[in-house]
């Protein structure tokens, strides 16, 4: 019998506010937060992992993380998170004590064993700044991680995607030094995938090889303004999340990411009627 299929859940730019608060005065991302959690509770099969890939909170303060962690409380599936622009490493150290970090102080990187896969979460976030880097320790530390081991299979999160994704008003603050990333996922063909977020809309390239993604936001989505014709906006459009899942195989196996949109729709309805033929 071949191994089971692991699927990792990635929920992205969740910015929560204190309570009663609209994210620029018009998103109740908490509400948000809480149709997502739903989703993942109800979703079958149960994901075996969620990464919250940055900007957990929004301004951030103490009361945004404090928040979070009661919306976060109804989820029944283990989660980890990795800082994104509008986060704190020290509020985040803070509220998330337990988590596995890999250094005791500096970048929130983290890695999850979770079955045969290698989960690798990289902080990316620069204090105060919008754009991403990641910092010496973290390229290391990353490297060694992934030197590790040359067979289990290994996806990264980070928050800042690694590319232009050709809105203007975001190319501007990607993660800035995407080349010093490149070599360090060529050296190691185990890494299967790169997501990301920070973009509040699905996308998908290639990065030193390697598939990369853009996770959607189960709030609002920055507007596809590819003419520049706009300041920068954003859009209320429909919530999603994606589901990575590992499918061990001959050889390695195969990864295979959907996007699960958060809402209740028409269906499931058969294809075929009760004489077994296509209605
Ligand atoms: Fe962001």
């Amino acid at each position: 019998m071949s191994p089971e299929p692991i699927r990792i859940a990635q929920i992205s730019d969740l910015h929560i506010k204190p309570p009663g608060s609209l994210a620029y005065g018009r998103v109740d991302t908490g509400k948000a937060l809480e149709r997502c959690v739903a989703a993942l509770n109800e979703f079958k099969p149960a994901p075996d992992f969620v990464v919250i890939s940055g900007d957990l909170a929004d301004t951030p303060t103490t009361e945004e993380y404090q928040y979070l962690k009661r919306l976060l409380a109804p989820l029944n599936l283990p989660f980890a998170g990795i800082p994104g622009n509008h986060d704190s490493r020290e509020l985040m150290r803070t509220a998330f004590p337990d988590a596995s970090y890999a250094a005791a102080s500096g970048p929130l990187d983290q890695k999850i064993e979770v079955g045969g896969l290698d989960l690798l979460l990289l902080d990316s976030s620069v204090h105060r700044k919008p754009h991403g880097a990641l910092e010496a320790p973290t390229l290391g530390w990353l490297d060694a991680a992934l030197a590790a081991s040359s067979d289990r299979p290994a996806l990264l999160f980070l928050h800042h995607p690694p590319f232009k994704a050709g809105i203007w008003h975001m190319d501007r603050q990607n993660l800035f030094n995407a080349s010093e990333l490149d070599p360090i996922i060529r050296r190691h063909p185990r890494v299967q995938l790169i997501a990301t977020g920070h973009i509040h809309r699905a996308a998908l390239t290639m990065f030193a090889g390697v598939p990369t993604t853009i996770c959607p936001a189960p709030n609002h989505a920055v507007d596809l303004d590819l003419a520049e014709l706009r300041k920068p906006s954003f859009k209320v459009e429909p919530p999603a999340f994606h589901l990575h899942t590992w499918f061990p195989g001959e050889g390695f196996g195969t990864l295979v990411t959907h996007q699960v949109p958060i809402g209740t729709f028409d269906g499931p309805h058969p294809f075929f009627g009760l004489d077994g033929k296509l209605l």
